[in-house]
């Protein structure tokens, strides 16, 4: 008898359980009315009496450890639910992290800023809204002067010494104001203009600035610079050097960079000649030098401007600029593996 007892004893330690009716089905077996607890008591008269001392002991025993163990279990079981309701399943598998993925935009201005950056070109900045000075005045575009006409300024109305800026030529400016030859920078940064939007031009667009000022630059330099800043952008080394104007140099250039007649979106990218033009380029007027306080006779140096946009459309086959400022997440995605 003592020995069932013991052996009960052990069982009850031993028990575990993680569902109410598990729970339930135990309790019932020993702690219910016709529980195995009260079958033990009721034999309690049959025990010799030189026995009941222990058996009685024993009864006890397996009594408190079968109270403690529902309400232990029960307890583990509410404590579960009770997370459960708080964080939902634990085990379920964790949300996908969508990695996002670089602006088609970026992806070409840090190109361009790693390529320039492989022979000492430094980067810089300016703000985005401009005084005239920096903008025009200082590029000799003085007030009146035709030039202006070429790029529709926004002004800012409650004041029309303060613009958006028309170029990042603007930076070259701040740059030569507070630094002294050698100079080697370039400068990427938005730039506004205020033109109908279409598939091909946009009232914001992107540019990268390119300054090169010291002692004994010359057009060859630029000249050199831009080639091998084409081979290493399109894998193209042919270029050409058209006369052309602008305020802030001079001579000035257009620069034109031989694409191929290989395929026949080649055909429609260069209208039939193989040729496509990408930047604007010149030497640093030497009014432009003087008026950001560097010595133009002991000084020279070469500027170049790029659009980014331009060049992004090129490269990734876009027939749309505006498809860059939608945040049309279809579009962004296609850009995922670049870096
Ligand atoms: N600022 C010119 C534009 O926005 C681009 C440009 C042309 C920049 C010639 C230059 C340059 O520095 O030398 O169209």
């Amino acid at each position: 008898m003592i020995d069932t007892l013991k052996e009960h004893i052990s069982q009850v330690e031993k028990f575990n359980a993680d569902k109410a009716d598990e729970i339930e089905a135990f309790r019932i077996k020993y702690l219910g009315k016709k529980g195995l607890i009260n079958e033990f008591f009721a034999e309690f008269r049959n025990v010799p009496n030189d026995q009941k001392k222990e058996y009685g002991q024993a009864i006890n025993q397996l009594k408190d450890l079968a109270q403690d163990k529902v309400s232990s279990l029960k307890e583990i079981l509410e404590n579960g639910q009770e997370q459960v309701k708080q964080y939902g399943d634990l085990t379920r598998p964790g949300a996908p992290f969508e990695l996002g993925s670089r602006h088609p935009i970026s992806i070409v201005k840090n190109q361009i800023v790693e390529i320039f950056s492989r022979i000492g070109f430094n980067v810089s900045e300016g703000p985005e809204m401009e005084d005239d000075w920096h903008n025009f005045t200082a590029l000799n575009l003085p007030e009146y002067h035709p030039a202006r006409d070429m790029q529709d300024t926004f002004f800012i109305q409650t004041d029309p010494d303060i613009l958006l800026r028309t170029h990042t030529s603007s930076v070259q400016v701040r740059y030569m104001e507070n630094n002294q030859p050698p100079i080697r920078t370039i400068s990427p940064g938005r730039v506004y203009r205020n033109e109908a939007i279409s598939a091909r031009s946009h009232c914001f667009f992107h540019q990268v600035e390119g300054l090169y000022i010291d002692k004994g630059v010359s057009f060859a330099d630029l000249k050199q610079t831009l080639q091998y800043f084409t081979t290493e952008m399109f894998g193209k080394s042919r270029i050409r050097l058209r006369p052309s104007y602008f305020p802030f140099t001079e001579p000035s250039a257009e620069v034109d960079v031989y694409w191929g007649l290989e395929t026949e979106t080649d055909y429609r990218m260069t209208k039939g000649t193989g040729w496509l033009e990408i930047m604007g380029c010149g030497m640093v007027d030497p009014n432009v030098l003087e008026n950001c306080g560097i010595d133009s006779k002991t000084y020279s140096g070469f500027a170049f401007g790029m659009g980014i946009d331009r060049i992004a459309l090129l490269l990734h086959q876009i027939s749309d600029i505006r498809m860059l400022s939608e945040n049309d997440i279809r579009f962004l995605k296609q850009f995922k593996s670049a870096l």
